[in-house]
């Protein structure tokens, strides 16, 4: 994930409007309303981490990737309710628009379970965030179809597309019955909401001209290049596999080939060109 800078004010001095990301938990109705709607959290295997095999430096890897993965899954929850917005604004099927906003659900549970794993590893990592930049943007300008097609096609068949991989070469190295129960959580709700995309370009398909095919063709291969991180952008550290880390190298070689296999050939059934030009 990129870092956030600050902005500059009248005097010409940067703000830091960052602040470390930290969640909230309510209780009460909001409490056993999301119970009620997604349950079976209790039953997951909490308080079952070892962590004494682990060193100091292996803990704090596997903090800031599930740490990273909680603002992740934040990050996702804003993406799903731009979309439903913008799927309101076009006047979109009523199933369509009540599915993008229960994937938004979906995802603040997931932040919830991402971020207990979190605390039982020993508590978030270090990580600065502007939660006013958390909302993906769209062009400026662009009518409500547009928005929630550049929406539809960054979060769903890029940004989802992506992390079903990625969770699964997770799942596959993990090997305490927490961090796998929570994988596995998350990986059941990741197909679906891969597929809201092609729920949405299969309603659209008449309303998008090849104009705008072009134009999101271009905003496909921007969202690839922000999901698949450059080989300069890598860091050298070691998450350890056990509690859910994948190596930087092979994480960025798994995710290129699901851009190749999954991504590009899945955009190009709606008419739309990701290829890298
Ligand atoms: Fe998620
Ligand atoms: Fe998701």
């Amino acid at each position: 994930m990129k870092a956030q800078s600050g902005a500059e004010d009248r005097t010409g001095t940067v703000r830091e409007r960052r602040s470390q990301f930290e969640l909230e938990w309510l209780g009460g109705p909001a409490a056993s309303r999301l119970r009620r709607r997604r349950p079976g959290v209790e039953r997951l295997p909490w308080g079952t981490l070892d962590l004494s095999g682990f060193t100091p430096e292996a803990l704090l890897e596997a903090r800031r990737v599930w740490t990273n993965g909680a603002f992740t899954e934040y990050a996702s929850a804003a993406g799903f309710t731009a979309l439903a917005t913008a799927l309101l604004e076009s006047g979109a099927p009523i199933d369509l628009v009540a599915a993008a906003a229960d994937c938004a659900v979906d995802e603040m549970l997931h932040a919830e379970l991402a971020a207990r794993l979190v605390m039982e590893l020993g508590g978030a990592a270090p990580f600065l965030v502007d939660l006013e930049k958390v909302s993906p943007v769209t062009s400026e300008g662009a009518r409500p179809l547009l928005r929630a097609a550049e929406l539809a096609l960054k979060i769903s068949c890029v940004g989802e597309s992506l992390s079903v991989p990625a969770l699964t070469t997770s799942l596959r190295g993990a090997d305490q019955p927490l961090p796998r129960a929570v994988l596995r959580r998350l990986l059941r709700d990741e197909g679906p909401h891969a597929r809201i995309g092609d729920w949405f370009f299969a309603w659209a398909a008449e309303k998008l001209s090849a104009e705008d095919r072009a134009h999101l063709g271009a905003v496909a291969r921007a969202a690839i290049e922000v999901y698949v991180p450059s080989e300069r952008a890598s860091c050298d550290c070691r998450p350890p596999a056990a509690l859910g880390g994948v190596l930087p190298v092979d994480q960025r070689a798994l995710l290129a080939e699901a851009v190749r296999t999954k991504v590009i050939p899945g955009l190009a059934r709606h008419g739309i060109d990701a290829t890298v030009q």
